[in-house]
């Protein structure tokens, strides 16, 4: 694990543009359960019922209350591994960072620039006339939370059946076109087109390395390695590697 470790630092000091693309996994040691893992939160939710566009139609109370349930539960900082990628980025390594999450932990950890893929949490538009509230400002006595024009508030997060933010997918997809290397941390690469970036990424020529502590359908096919473990211990661990390679010690 170790010498893998030091491999992967030193592919990255060769590399000249590295774009990391994060998943759920990345979030879990912030205490935010995954989707698809034991005890995740498609178990406890049925997507079908809770995450897609018809139901948010049809029924919106019902994807409101797996918010605000999960609102309730949950009060989540950025872990060792988010703040890691963010240090990467101030040392100069990490371009950008595509995230299927929507917890906004990248933001909050100092990633200046995150590509939100599946959108954001944190904000919420008025499906009627287009404006945006910040979710911590929404009362969620009644559901579904309506804006001053009566509207109904739509959480701003890609739910099933929708598509990408035209704007996102096209930075990710260059993204991923121009990288010499690809950073996967904590998806379990089944959702698309997500799960093409690495591809496209591989294509294009980068070296693409998982960390994850399962193998996925990219494993051995389009990562050239898979660092098993937790983002919150594998990549603090390869910063420290970063910094004893080049010398530099903050
Ligand atoms: P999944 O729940 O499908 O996969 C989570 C991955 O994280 C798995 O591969 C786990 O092995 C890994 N994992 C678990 N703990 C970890 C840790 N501490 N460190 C690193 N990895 C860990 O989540 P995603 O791949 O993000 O979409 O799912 C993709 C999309 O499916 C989500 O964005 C969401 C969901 O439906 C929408 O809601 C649109």
């Amino acid at each position: 694990m170790e010498n893998l470790i030091t491999k992967v630092a030193q592919e990255i000091l060769k590399a000249k543009r590295i774009t990391a693309l994060t998943g759920a996994g990345m979030s879990a040691e912030s205490g935010i359960p995954t989707f698809r893992d034991k005890g995740g939160f498609w178990e406890k939710y049925d997507p079908n019922e809770y995450a897609h566009i018809n139901t948010f139609f049809t029924n919106p109370e019902k994807p409101w209350q797996m918010l605000k349930a999960f609102d309730k539960e949950v009060k989540a900082e950025p872990n060792p591994g988010h703040i890691a990628l963010a240090e990467l980025e101030k040392m100069g390594y990490l371009n950008e960072v595509i995230t299927q999450n929507v917890d906004n932990l990248h933001q909050q950890a100092g990633n200046t620039d995150v590509i939100e893929f599946h959108g954001n949490f944190r904000r919420a538009l008025c499906l009627t006339c287009g404006r945006y509230y910040e979710m911590g400002k929404i009362n969620l006595d009644v559901l579904p939370p309506r804006c001053e024009c009566k509207g109904v508030l739509k959480p701003d997060a890609v739910f099933f059946g929708e598509p990408i933010p035209e704007d996102a997918f096209r930075r990710a997809h260059e993204a991923s076109q121009k990288c010499k290397l690809m950073l996967v941390v904590g998806t379990s690469a089944v959702v698309y087109p997500a799960a093409s970036m690495p591809q496209v990424a591989k294509q294009y020529g980068a070296k693409v390395i998982e960390v994850n502590p399962e193998p996925t359908p990219l494993t051995g096919y389009i990562s050239d390695y898979i660092i098993i473990g937790k983002a919150g211990e594998i990549l603090p661990g390869i910063v420290n590697e970063l910094k004893k390679l080049t010398g530099c010690s903050t």
